[in-house]
């Protein structure tokens, strides 16, 4: 008998013709809503693979239904919405999506960066609102990048391909990771510092860390009193390693210069967040990945994780539970 699989977002064709030679497939059919967790705690009961996105919540409640679930396979890097040691208590693998979405993602904290630091959206904003008066010396004038300080908090993969694109750029670039990588040090020519250091020195901050329990809140009212008032924070991992009131308040202060922002606390962000009213933030809907090839390459490792586990193979990568 087929195993059966179900998806909890519509998926493009091809993906699901390559699980239905396998598979008898199910799949929640909005492409833009996110499958109601009642649904969910239901196709769960009876499946053998689940393909999940980031935007579903797989807590204990939700795995404690799984009556036969060997994988739940996150078409995403990271994996904060799955309660790992809950599907490991129950012997389930979990799979994410690393290395496929390393250049895409670096990509669009250089450009976030880039924006933040050139007002490139708060310039358009005026132009178009019909408020450009006349060329001045200095309207619209921001922070230059070339040359400057990144520090970088967290060097993965994303991480490192960050410090590619600053190096083209001459930054100066610093970095603060759990462990530090006298190696990649050499190799890239950047410099270790402790987090406090990094947060005085840079003229960017980019968060690139995983989210969990412990770096909730990491960048709090505190870290951001020792940035520089021209900094800019830029956040393409996961709202909640900020404290976002805290960023709002040092934002409209001056405490530091600016922001950008692809990732929030809640997402999607409601319109009357305060992080919206200010003009020194960028503010993006989380498509640090989102690029054609980048996505498909994405959804294609999620089914070929699933495809394995359900055939009785190991995973490609599987997320250490
Ligand atoms: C991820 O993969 O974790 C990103 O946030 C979406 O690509």
């Amino acid at each position: 008998m087929k195993s059966s699989v179900y998806i909890t977002r519509k998926l493009p064709e091809e993906i699901i013709d390559k699980l239905s030679q396998y598979f008898h497939v199910r799949m929640w059919g909005e492409e833009n809503i996110p499958v109601p967790r009642e649904i969910l705690m239901k196709e769960i009961e009876n499946i053998d693979g689940l393909i999940c996105l980031l935007t579903e919540k797989i807590d204990e409640e939700v795995i404690a239904k799984a009556k036969h679930l060997k994988i739940i396979s996150n078409v995403a890097v990271g994996y904060n919405n799955i309660n790992l040691p809950a599907a490991a208590r129950k012997g389930i693998i979990v799979t994410n999506t690393p290395g496929v979405l390393t250049e895409t993602t670096a990509d669009l904290t250089f450009a976030l960066l880039m924006a933040a630091a050139r007002r490139v959206v708060n310039a358009s904003d005026v132009l178009r609102s019909g408020k450009w008066g006349a060329w001045s010396l200095m309207e619209f004038t921001g922070q230059d990048i070339y040359g400057a300080t990144l520090g970088i908090i967290g060097l993965g993969r994303i991480g490192e391909a960050l410090v590619k694109r600053a190096k083209g750029f001459d930054m100066n670039v610093l970095y603060y990771n759990r462990t530090r990588k006298q190696d990649k040090e050499r190799e890239l020519g950047i410099h270790y510092v402790e987090l406090k250091d990094l947060l005085q020195q840079s003229d960017y901050v980019c968060l690139m860390l995983p989210y969990s329990a412990e770096v909730h809140h990491l960048i709090s009212k505190e870290e951001l009193s020792l940035m520089k008032p021209n900094a800019i924070l830029i956040n393409t991992a996961r709202g909640g390693i900020v404290d976002e009131e805290a960023l709002y308040e040092a934002l409209r202060n001056g405490d530091i210069w600016g922001a950008g922002l692809d990732v929030f606390e809640q997402e999607p962000v409601t319109m009357d967040h305060p992080l919206l009213s200010l003009s020194n933030v960028v503010t993006l809907p989380h498509i640090g990945s989102a690029s054609v090839k980048t996505r498909m390459r994405m959804a294609n490792l999620a089914v070929d994780n699933l495809v394995k586990v359900l055939n009785g193979e190991e995973p490609i990568t599987p997320v250490q539970q």
